[in-house]
């Protein structure tokens, strides 16, 4: 299934366009809904106050309930949009965001506004696109699920200890990053190849950096093996119900490129939201000139905790491709 993510966060609508969806798929609205629920912005002090209804419109692609396999599209009105508070960006880039290489990529005919089409909102619409995914891949047994693995430098945080940490930062001023360690369980063995293109980690990985803010990702124990003698990283192989499997999975469910049938496991890290309210150096493009910042508007003190059912989004995307699925 491919899929095109389009709109600005300041425009009228941002939505996705699904292509090669299996036929017959009964969209679960409770389940889509409850997905875009858990990624929706102001609803605790860790996140952006911006309030939106965050309430897919589907246009094509569904007839009586179910998908007809011509493409998917699904619109998502933006209602909670104050672009006064973005005027500044044209002229000075924010450090960290998008605004200067967005203006300079497209000539300077970019929607900056609240960082336009760069913009943590157009999560909205690939939470909704990945949604569809996972009910596909559930037809087959297959489950995607994210957990947070670190934020600010505490690993396997408690829910107070997050919170906690993303407010200090806040209360400074200033933002804060950290881990999500997924797993896409039920794929079978087999699926991709080595090559360029067609290899397991490099089509997760295509999805994964198509999330912004995503700076990193490993499989298995990922940068761990570092440490790792070969005795202690090899996956031993047993048999579990008459299946091979094996008993450790410090390859995160990969071999050559290929599915070993044990969970595909990965972690990505998020970079500290690049909007902090504390002034800052930038530019100022019009008089080409090193100039102070001080950035207003809303934004996240941390993504990350928001970020989990993006990445399941991302991950059932390219579980779906894996799968060779539409
Ligand atoms: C769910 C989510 C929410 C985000 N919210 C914000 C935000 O409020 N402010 C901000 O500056 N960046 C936010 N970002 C990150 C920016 O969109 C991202 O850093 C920017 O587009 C530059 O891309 P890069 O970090 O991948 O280089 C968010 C990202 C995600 C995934």
């Amino acid at each position: 299934m491919r899929y095109t993510i389009f709109g600005e966060s300041h425009g009228p609508a941002i939505g996705v366009t699904l292509e090669g969806v299996p036929t017959g798929i009964e969209l679960d609205w409770a389940f889509i809904r409850s997905e875009l629920a858990r990624r929706a912005p102001g609803k605790d002090p860790t996140s952006t106050p911006r309030k939106e209804a965050d309430e897919p419109e589907v246009l094509s692609g569904l007839f009586e309930g179910r998908t007809t396999g011509t493409p998917l599209c699904a619109v998502i009105r933006n209602t909670d949009t104050r672009s006064k508070d973005y005027s500044q960006l044209k002229d000075m880039p924010r450090p960290g965001h998008a605004d200067y290489t967005g203006q300079v990529r497209y000539g300077g005919y970019n929607d900056y506004r609240g960082g336009g089409h760069f913009s943590g909102r157009l999560t909205a619409p690939l939470v909704f696109a990945g949604a569809v995914a996972k009910l596909v891949l559930k037809e087959r047994g297959i489950g995607v699920t994210a957990r947070v693995s670190q934020i600010a430098g505490i690993q396997d945080p408690t829910p107070e200890q997050a919170q906690a940490a993303i407010l200090a930062a806040k209360a400074e001023q200033d933002s804060v990053g950290g881990c999500i360690r997924c797993a896409v369980t039920g794929m079978p063995a087999g699926m991709g190849a080595p090559d360029f293109g067609c290899n397991v980690e490099g089509i997760f990985s295509q999805h994964l950096f198509a999330v912004p803010a995503v700076k990193g990702i490993a499989f298995g124990a990922g940068f761990g093996f570092a440490a790792m003698r070969g005795s202690e990283a090899n996956d031993a192989f047993c048999l579990e119900d008459g299946q091979i499997r094996t008993r450790t999975n410090h390859t995160g469910g990969v071999n050559g490129g290929i599915t070993n049938g044990m969970p595909v496991e990965f972690e990505v890290v998020f970079r500290p939201t690049p909007s902090i309210s504390r002034p800052q150096q930038t530019v100022s493009l019009s008089r080409m000139e090193e100039t102070e910042l001080t950035i207003e508007g809303r934004h996240d003190p941390c993504v990350v905790l928001r970020a989990l059912p993006v990445v399941e989004a991302a991950a059932a995307l390219a579980a779906c491709e894996v799968l060779r699925i539409g």
